[in-house]
């Protein structure tokens, strides 16, 4: 569940805004909540959507506002094939946003209701996520392109978990706070992790990769238990990182026959304030029973102690303070902002033409 960022006071806790990436696919929701006949709500980039699935399965996200008179169609029905407003009855194809029906047009109207559209915006169920193409103010109908992102699995047994948290700043300090190698030994400090004492120099590879850079397929570090734990099987362990735009951090370890993989996403709820995802599949340890529950346990003190840390930050920002991103460990976060930069003035420079390496200690 995610946790909702409030002072003691209830009052919502938020830092600045940032600017915003639309044109692309972000995950609304886990569709284990889309209930048969009913509607969900969720909240993404400021548009309020509401989402359900049709009874043949497919999942939708429209706008959560009447064409008629802007109620939020959450407030009214669905019967597993259309919306209908609760205020005057108009009924909707949740998919496309045609509007079916209009009950009160008479012999005498030359209405035609099909002509009237709420909006839908593109929706595919994929990992559990209800992905939603957002698109941007001006583009009208732009067509979404890709399809959203699907998590990295090699083979049909495996294990999956998701966990969520409400992050209380913006997109822009949530990705950072994602890739930033440096907060490790202080914000998840853990006998099971690795602890202050454990600082020590690394060297990491990083290539470009369209919209993205990816820490190259590097053996790691030695000085964090889950990893060593994954060395019983006595084979070389490999772990390949990408981060790429919008929000997307990818985490890949193989060794052998086993591997572990996660796509962790920071979505902008609001132009303020953010989402963590995590989605998880893995064959590691697939006969351990109660393997899922722990893994979901520490996962969430990950994220946990994560959240807590940006809940702090926020009361921070909240007074527009100027602030500072230094060489190396904050290098990731550099190219984060210049291929965001790049995207939005639409110029697709790459801020790594080569290969390089980066020292930091953690
Ligand atoms: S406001 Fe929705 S039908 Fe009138
Ligand atoms: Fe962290």
């Amino acid at each position: 569940m995610p946790l909702v960022t409030t002072t003691e006071a209830g009052v919502p806790i938020q830092g600045p805004s940032a600017t915003l990436i639309y044109d692309d696919w972000y995950p609304a929701l886990r569709t284990d909540t889309l209930r048969k006949g009913k509607l969900a709500k969720a909240m993404l980039l400021g548009f309020p959507l509401v989402l359900g699935r049709r009874s043949d399965g497919r999942v939708f996200a429209m706008r959560d506002s009447c064409p008629h008179r802007g109620i939020p169609l959450s407030e009214g029905w669905f019967d597993g094939n259309r919306v209908t407003c609760r205020y005057h009855g108009w009924e909707f194809e949740p998919c496309s946003g045609r509007c079916e029906l209009i009950p009160s047009l008479s012999s005498h109207d030359h209405l035609d209701a099909t002509r009237i559209y709420a909006t839908a915006f593109p929706c595919e169920e994929q990992d559990g996520h209800a992905w939603v193409f957002i698109p941007g103010p001006g583009s009208k109908g732009r067509s979404p392109g890709a399809k959203p992102p699907d998590l990295a699995k090699f083979g049909t047994r495996f294990r999956t978990a998701h966990l969520a948290a409400d992050l209380p700043c913006n997109v822009d300090h949530g990705i950072i706070g994602l890739m930033d190698p440096a907060h490790g030994p202080f914000v998840h400090q853990a006998w099971w992790w690795r602890s202050r004492a454990s600082i020590r120099e690394k060297t990491k590879k990083f290539e470009p990769i369209p919209e993205g850079f990816r820490m190259s397929a590097h053996a790691p570090s030695g000085n964090s238990a889950p990893y060593k734990l994954l060395g019983v099987y006595g084979q070389p362990v490999e772990t390949t990182i990408d981060f790429t735009l919008p929000n997307r951090r990818t985490e890949v370890i193989r060794c052998g026959e086993k591997w572990f993989s996660s796509l962790t996403t920071v979505t902008p709820v609001t132009a303020s304030t953010c989402r963590i995802d995590v989605i998880a599949a893995w064959n590691v340890f697939y006969y351990v029973p109660f393997l899922t529950p722990i893994a979901k346990f520490f996962g969430a003190k990950f994220v946990r102690q994560d959240q807590e840390t940006m809940i702090q930050q926020a009361e921070g920002l909240k007074h527009n303070p100027s602030l500072m991103l230094i060489d190396d460990a904050d290098k990731p976060a550099k190219w984060y902002f210049a291929l965001k930069q790049a995207r939005l003035d639409g110029t697709g420079k790459h801020p790594l033409d080569a290969p390089v390496e980066l020292h930091w200690r953690s």
